[in-house]
Formats: structure tokens, sequence, C-alpha cells
């Protein structure tokens, strides 16, 4: 797997480090609030794990996942909710935690989701973000690092459901990931 690996873009202690402050702003945020952290499958395992151990303040986790209709969903943003929610977010202060915001879609369509059922209040955390590629203006609230446009796996990002489990995010040597290579 390591033979794999072109470029170390953020090493495990980069993003150690990063989560802490990240959760120390969260924490700060909503002290006296009950906070709902939303993680969405499976990518952010990984991050919320992390983040959600680093928050100081009483937080409740959920998880949801979303199936993107095959290329319809770089154009038109059109997604279904494969494993909805648990919790009752009624009145409720939710963060949405993500691993990377890309165009923009699946966070589009969860935020017009998950409005529908009347939070308290929704925000977002994403631990990358790649702005170069966004199709749809999404808001972050909370993000750990911006990327340029490469495609890269590693700390939860997959590449045909490899590669999640690295303790650090990375780019792959151009013949694992074909000669056209990936951006997304
Ligand atoms: C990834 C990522 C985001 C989404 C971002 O999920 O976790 O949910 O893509 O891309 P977008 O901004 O272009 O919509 P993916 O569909 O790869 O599923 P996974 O988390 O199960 O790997």
């Amino acid at each position: 797997m390591l033979n794999d690996v072109e470029e170390i873009l953020l090493s495990a202690e980069d993003i150690e480090n990063r989560i802490k402050e990240l959760a120390e702003k969260i924490s700060s945020d909503y002290k006296g609030k009950e906070l709902v952290l939303i993680s969405v499958l499976k990518g952010s395992m990984f991050f919320t794990a992390d983040l959600i151990r680093h928050i100081s303040i009483p937080v409740i986790l959920d998880f949801i996942a979303i199936s993107s209709y095959g290329e319809a969903t770089e154009t038109s943003g059109v997604a279904r909710i494969i494993k909805d929610l648990e919790e009752n977010i009624e009145n409720r202060h939710i963060l949405i935690v993500e691993d990377i915001v890309d165009t923009g879609l699946t966070l589009g369509y969860l935020m017009r989701t998950l409005k529908l059922k009347n939070p308290a209040s929704i925000k977002v955390c994403t631990l990358l973000d790649k702005p170069v590629r966004r199709i749809l203006e999404v808001p972050i609230d909370y993000k750990g690092f911006e990327i340029e446009d490469k495609f890269v796996v590693g700390y939860g990002l997959d590449f045909l459901g490899k590669y999640r489990h690295m303790h650090f995010i990375c780019t792959l040597k151009p013949d694992i990931i074909g000669i056209e290579g990936r951006t997304a």
C-alpha cells in the first residue's frame, strides 16, 4: 500500500493538531448548548472519531449515508439517503461532519434535506475543502485544510474503496489511478 503513495500532503501529526484546534473552537462556540454531530458515511468516520474525542461539551453522535445517482450527480446534485438519522433533530443544534467538500453537491443536498426537519441551527465542519472544484456554493463553518485540485486518499478518503485506513492524506502514483488521473 505504501508503495502506491506518490506524495504525503498532510501527515498524521498535521491532521491531529488541526483537529484539536477545530474541536476547541467548536467546544467554545457551542458552550451551553447540546450539539448533535452528524457524520456523513463513509469518508468522515475517521475524522469524526478523532474530532468528537477532543470536544469538551456534551455531544450526541449520529450518522447519515448518501448515495448519488451515478453520473447525474456531477451536474444535478441528485442524491438519496441510504442510511437515515436515528436522532430527531428538530430544534437541535446540528453540525454536519464531512471529510471533504468538493463540488459541494453532496453537502447542498444534505443541507436542503436536513433543514426540512427544522433544526435549531445547522453548521458544517469539513476536514478538507477543495474550492477550485465547487459547482454549488455551500457554507463551511469549520475547515481543517484547503487543498488544491489533486485526487487525495487516506484518513477516510478512498480510491475504489481502498486506502481509507491510512493515517495520512496523500496522492497516489499515476499508474495506480490510471493515466487520466482523477480530480475528485
Ligand atoms: C465524498 C465525501 C463527500 C462528497 C464530497 O463522499 O465524503 O460526502 O464525496 O463531494 P462533492 O462535494 O463533490 O459532493 P463519497 O461519495 O466519495 O462517499 P464515501 O464518503 O462513502 O467515500
